[in-house]
């Protein structure tokens, strides 16, 4: 087992005992948008921030376990973000994390009141993780994670996304557009990792310049992935991005590969700056780019 395996299994142990806690219901009259929001938890998903929380808080120095909220609240908004662009008025998609998405389990409406109270769990979080003593720097994380699914983060990401159906974008919109809608939370969450530490000016630019050519790279091999994986594979539909301007309409599977390979590199060539502990993160950007679901 690599050493990011390892890792991955235990942060994953415990963001999803977690995340079940929060969902537990105990009143049935709130039952039904209980039951949805674990719907989405409960299938697991990769929990590829919540690592990169613990391994960016880790690297400088950091002791991710108390901030465990933080890293699930990240793991909310992105859940949420999944709910959203499932819906028939975004991709239209049926199946997610190899379930039937929530609109299709439920109804449309359903799938919104979901998502808008993981959103909110997200702050909930933040405002009450015991591992934050300082009310400043909870302020700090609150702010960062709103910034990147905000109206300059995710959302302008996913309504460039809807409106370029049909278009075809240059090289530097569409590095906009999966900037926004997938890397704003990675560089978010790597920042936070890193805040959570105390981290000094150079590692968190550090940081932030690792997660954006990783988010960035992470998009390009899932636009690659929805043209050349199956849905069993995926856990989720394929295809529903093939109106979509994505890297492997514009230049080709074989020059998205190559420029995936080569955001993933310049990912690990920001780790320098750390002298010790940055394996994880390494290993990290290598499982982005190789991932096969
Ligand atoms: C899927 O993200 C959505 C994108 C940003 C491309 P993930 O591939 O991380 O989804 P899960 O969490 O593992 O289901
Ligand atoms: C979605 O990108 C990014 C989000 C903000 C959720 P995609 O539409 O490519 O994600 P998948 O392929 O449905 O997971
Ligand atoms: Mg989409
Ligand atoms: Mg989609
Ligand atoms: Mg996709």
């Amino acid at each position: 087992m690599s050493e990011l395996e390892s890792y991955a299994a235990r942060v994953r142990g415990l963001v999803d005992d977690r995340l079940l806690e929060l969902a537990a219901d105990d009143d049935p009259r709130c039952a039904k948008p209980h039951a949805a929001v674990r719907h989405t938890l409960e299938a697991g998903g990769k929990r590829l921030r919540p690592i990169l929380f613990f391994a960016s808080c880790e690297v400088c120095g950091g002791r991710p376990e108390p901030f465990l909220d933080a890293a699930c609240a990240v793991e909310l908004v992105h859940t949420a973000s999944l709910v959203l662009d499932d819906l028939p008025c975004m991709d239209d998609a049926g199946l997610r994390r190899g379930r039937p998405t929530l609109h299709v389990l439920y109804d449309e409406a359903t799938a919104v009141l979901a998502a808008v109270a993981e959103l909110m769990a997200a702050f909930e979080l933040i405002a009450r993780c015991p591992g934050i003593r300082r009310d400043s720097l909870a302020r700090d994380m609150a702010a960062e994670l709103a910034r990147a699914v905000g109206l300059d983060g995710m959302i302008a990401g996913q309504q460039l996304d809807l409106d370029s159906v049909g278009r075809r974008l240059s090289m530097d919109e569409m590095e906009f557009v999966h900037a926004r809608k997938t890397g704003a939370l990675f560089t978010a969450t790597a920042r936070m990792g890193a805040l959570a530490a105390g981290a000094s000016g150079p590692e968190i630019q550090a940081l932030e310049a690792y997660a954006k050519n990783l988010g960035l790279a992470f998009q390009i091999v899932d636009d690659i992935l929805d043209a050349t994986a199956t849905a069993e594979e995926l856990g989720k539909d394929v295809g529903k991005d093939a109106d979509k301007p994505t890297f492997v309409h514009l230049f080709g599977l074989e020059t998205s590969r190559t420029v995936a390979g080569e955001l993933t590199a310049t990912a690990k060539g920001s780790l320098g700056v750390f002298r010790r502990g940055a394996a994880v993160l390494g290993q990290l950007a290598d499982f982005v780019l190789a991932r096969k679901s």
